[in-house]
């Protein structure tokens, strides 16, 4: 016995409450530790779906709970309006950590949050309106980020959305060179494609849209959503590129999975004029404590090298099975996707029964995004599983 209600039960109930718009797997979820997660009758898997990008750390990470717990007895809530210690160490933290020139930042709660401010804050420097964005590529579903997000099922029941919005060919220079123009306020991306199938850009297309955006006037943001904090292998994928964006969004890991995201700006641009942008959660004490324990303990564990060698180690290993559904084992670090020649969904299902929770990257893709403290044993096991369903 578990002390939970059934599982049973608890579908019962969220389907008779829930919105309704998530497609929903048959499981409970109930607690975690580090890469496993038990369902509500007591049965563990293997985490690969890793908060949907969101626990890079591990589950119940034990220097971010003790960062929640000792904050919240203090101080949960504090506007900007104020000043506060946690923000400010955080702020100067994570300046520090970003690529350098990174170094003003606004922060607020998730990532589609954090691509709206890009956004705006795109507008508001170069008083321009239209921003170019790529094919599969993904940002979220509010208003503005759905306007830079790609999958037409995704966008068209909201027609129309932000005006002045392209989306190119991803990982073709050609594309965005025709692309950029004088009304261009941004190009918008993600340095590998997350959600659209794991699909890293090659660095000629990166150091390319750089000097473009640069010669025209445009802004370049790069949505390190998915990307950032250790997931590629380096602490943000910036770095394989040798790139400094005009604007980084961040997101998912920054508070060791409690709800925060961030906008880093390049500094040469000064300060946002006041008023500009807001929100009232955004920089609480709460998210702060949780997301300076989060970059310490990134940073002590060195969990992007971790990243790096679990990563390379999982994809050699897909590699070397030869899995006859499987045409293609790619990714950076610890983002891995495996591009199958038939639909991925009965096979995250037939993972789930051995135990493995796995994500789809599009209708085709099996994505892997487990927490970075994965041990090696429990790769073992995530290879075997796909290794028998996939056979
Ligand atoms: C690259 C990227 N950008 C933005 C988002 C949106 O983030 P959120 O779901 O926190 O709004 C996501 C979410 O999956 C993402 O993968």
């Amino acid at each position: 016995m578990t002390p939970y209600p059934s599982t049973e039960a608890l579908i019962a109930v969220e389907s008779a409450h829930t919105s309704g718009v998530y497609p929903k797997r048959p499981v409970a979820i109930v607690r975690g530790a580090g890469a496993r997660l038990w369902d509500a009758d007591g049965r563990e898997y293997i985490d690969c779906v890793g908060g949907q990008g969101a626990a890079n750390l591990g589950h119940a990470n034990p220097a971010v709970v003790a960062a929640i717990g000792e904050q919240a007895g203090r101080l949960i809530s504090c506007p900007e309006i104020f000043y506060n210690d946690q923000r400010a160490a955080y702020l100067g933290e994570l300046v520090a950590a970003l690529p350098e020139g990174l170094e003003r930042v606004f922060l607020c709660n998730s990532g589609a949050e954090a691509i709206e401010g890009a956004l705006k804050t795109a507008r508001l420097l170069t008083g321009r309106t239209g921003a170019v964005a790529t094919v599969r590529g993904f940002h979220g579903r509010t208003m503005g980020a759905l306007s830079a997000t790609w999958e037409p099922k995704y966008r068209e029941p909201f027609a129309p959305l932000l005006e002045g919005f392209t989306h190119i060919p991803y990982d073709k220079l050609d594309a965005l060179d025709a692309a950029v123009s004088e009304s261009t306020a941004a190009v918008l991306l993600e340095l590998v494609q997350g959600e659209g199938g794991v699909r890293p850009a090659s660095p000629a297309y990166v150091a390319g849209a750089a000097r473009i955006c640069r010669e025209r006037g445009a802004l370049l943001i790069v949505d390190e959503v998915q990307t950032g904090f250790g997931r590629t292998g380096r602490l943000w994928a910036c770095e394989h590129y040798g790139l400094v964006p005009d604007i980084m969004a961040l997101a998912k890991s920054i508070a060791g999975g409690l709800p925060m995201g961030t906008l880093a700006i390049h500094g040469r641009f000064g300060a946002l004029p006041q008023g500009s942008h807001g929100s009232t959660f955004g920089g609480g004490p709460l998210v702060c404590a949780a997301a300076r324990a989060a970059l310490r303990y990134l940073l002590d564990s060195e969990l992007p090298r971790q990243a790096a060698e679990k990563g390379a180690y999982l994809a050699e290993r897909l590699r070397a099975l030869a899995l006859p559904r499987v045409r293609e084992v790619r990714g950076m670090g610890l983002l891995v996707g495996l591009e199958l020649k038939e639909r991925v969904q009965p096979f995250l299902l037939a993972l789930m029964e051995r135990g493995v929770l796995a994500l789809p990257a599009g209708p085709n893709v099996l994505r892997l995004l487990p927490p970075l403290v994965i041990e090696y044993e429990q790769l073992d096991r995530v290879i075997a599983a796909i290794g028998e369903v996939l056979c």
